[in-house]
């Protein structure tokens, strides 16, 4: 690398000023217009500049990479090698034991085609393992396609929820014994930002024979990861997937990084162009080669190639600085809004005892989590995440005592409804480009809800939906942005 080129925290001011839609303005509630501050990366994190440019640079040389001669095509062909190269090195693993394979939109088709493949390899091994707190992506795959699941519970300091319970890992090993097929597990919570200690996990589950997933979704952007471990190839992770468009690519596609003596062993899960040496009428003939038997079709070539290229700016600035930096963020946000009488936080939040990146979810008492995510977004411009985030399970574990409560206060008429609306926490979510204004915009908002609930209850309706809709005021899409105007507009 060219050491006259900007690295570390040089680089991170850069380009956390650039992303595309931190300037976006939108009129809200009283009537002004103000700058939109988006707080909800953990759902799909906004455009890197860099990317693109550098996509829209690549899109003059872009060609099919199944042609081979011409010069767009061989072009497109090399950087779409070195998007796979890239992404092994960002996640040091050994080129010569791991491959790189780019499918879906995000994680959930990566999920789907491991459980597939590891159910089908290690047919004798019925049970997968996953934790309470992930994502729905990390869960229903290995319901679908596993004949058991069993979840692993999560370490508890007088009540609150840490991180998962190593010890009740091993008791679950033991319980099934050799019938585990694999354990999957988030690197991060997309709830409540909680970081799992992925790599002892993994030496754990190898102790009883299993293998070891990270659902990497929200870990990819935001902490360093080691699939190999040379020092303790125990800890080493089987196979890692995660999403494009929650680091930093929208459009990008998901990515599995996975050993290749696993996917080797089998068939790949799709067929098609490109993964296969010869065709015949009557058979045909997979290619040995990784990545090319693993992706049958045209790939999502730019958005692979955007991808690294993000990844690329990630590995420039160093991940340990970028993790330190945002657990700064993430802490001051959690001790401030920990001060707010009104705050309910989830989750674990005691710096010593678990680390925690990206999300933070909330509630605030006497209001509704659709309420006070409307009144940030209608009245504040901040974009934040409500419900229950793809993540039933997790969520109900941490709100249930309060779900009993409302229950129990309504009548059996009412039951369906109330549970609609208490069920669910209001997210924040940071990513590179939040700063600590973003945080102090949410305290003040916060605040003021807390300060004048009757006021805001006031101003919405529960819809027949059960939404929480303003009386008056509604986005103006016209003003804001439609693709058919926007398309008028180029074209005239
Ligand atoms: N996983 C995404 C979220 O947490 C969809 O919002």
């Amino acid at each position: 690398m060219n050491h006259a080129l900007p690295t570390g925290r040089k680089l991170y001011e850069k380009i956390r000023e650039e992303f595309l839609g931190l300037n976006t303005q939108y009129s809200v509630a009283t009537g002004e217009k103000t700058r939109r501050i988006y707080l909800d990366s953990t759902a799909t994190t906004l455009m890197m500049k860099v990317v693109h440019d550098v996509m829209e640079d690549f899109y003059h040389h872009y060609a099919n990479t199944h042609s081979f001669l011409h010069f767009g095509a061989r072009i497109a062909t090399r950087e779409y090698d070195w998007a796979h190269q890239k992404i092994l090195s960002f996640m040091n693993a050994d080129p010569d034991k791991y491959t790189c394979f780019f499918t879906g939109s995000g994680t959930t088709a990566g999920m789907n085609r491991l459980a597939r493949v590891l159910r089908d390899i290690r047919s004798d091994r019925s049970v997968a393992i996953v934790s309470i707190m992930e994502h729905h992506s990390n869960d229903l795959p290995h319901r679908k396609h596993m004949k058991e699941v069993d979840h692993i519970p999560l370490k508890s300091t007088n009540g609150t929820l840490g991180c998962i319970c190593l010890d009740s890992l091993k008791e679950i090993l033991k319980k099934h014994q050799e019938n585990v097929n694999y354990v999957a597990v988030t690197g991060v919570s997309n709830v409540t930002g909680i970081v799992n200690p992925i790599n002892e996990a993994a030496a754990i589950a190898h102790e009883y024979g299993a293998l070891f997933i990270v659902d990497g979704a929200q870990l990819a952007a935001h902490v360093p990861i080691k699939m190999s471990v040379p020092d303790n190839p125990a800890q080493d992770i089987d196979a890692l997937v995660f999403s494009g468009h929650k680091t930093y690519v929208p459009g990008s596609p998901g990515v599995v990084i996975a050993r290749k003596d696993l996917l080797q062993q089998i068939e790949p899960e799709e067929v098609g162009g490109g993964m296969v040496e010869d065709v015949f009428i009557d058979r045909y003939v997979v290619k040995d080669s990784f990545p090319d038997r693993e992706e049958a079709g045209t790939p999502n070539i730019p958005g692979a190639v955007g991808l690294a290229a993000a990844v690329d700016v990630l590995d420039r600035i160093g991940m340990e600085f970028l993790w330190d930096e945002e657990k700064r963020l993430i802490d001051s946000a959690l001790d401030r809004l920990m001060e707010i009488e009104d705050v309910v936080l989830y989750g674990e939040t005691d710096h010593d005892l678990c680390d925690r990146v990206a999300s933070i979810s909330f509630n605030m008492k006497g209001m509704d989590h659709g309420l006070v995510a409307a009144v940030l977004n209608d009245y504040f411009n901040i974009a934040v995440r409500n419900e229950c985030f793809c993540a039933h399970p997790y969520v109900k574990e941490m709100i249930m005592d309060d779900l009993l409560d409302f229950v129990e206060t309504v009548g059996i008429e009412d039951i369906e409804h109330v549970y609609q609306l208490k069920r669910g926490m209001v997210r924040a979510s940071f990513a590179v480009y939040s700063r600590e204004s973003d945080v102090n915009a949410l305290i003040k908002a916060v605040k003021d809800i807390s300060a004048r609930k009757d006021y805001y209850r006031s101003q919405y309706e529960v819809s027949s939906s059960d939404e929480y809709v303003h009386n008056s005021f509604r986005l103006d899409h016209a003003e804001s942005f439609s693709v058919q105007e926007t398309v008028s507009t180029l074209v005239s």
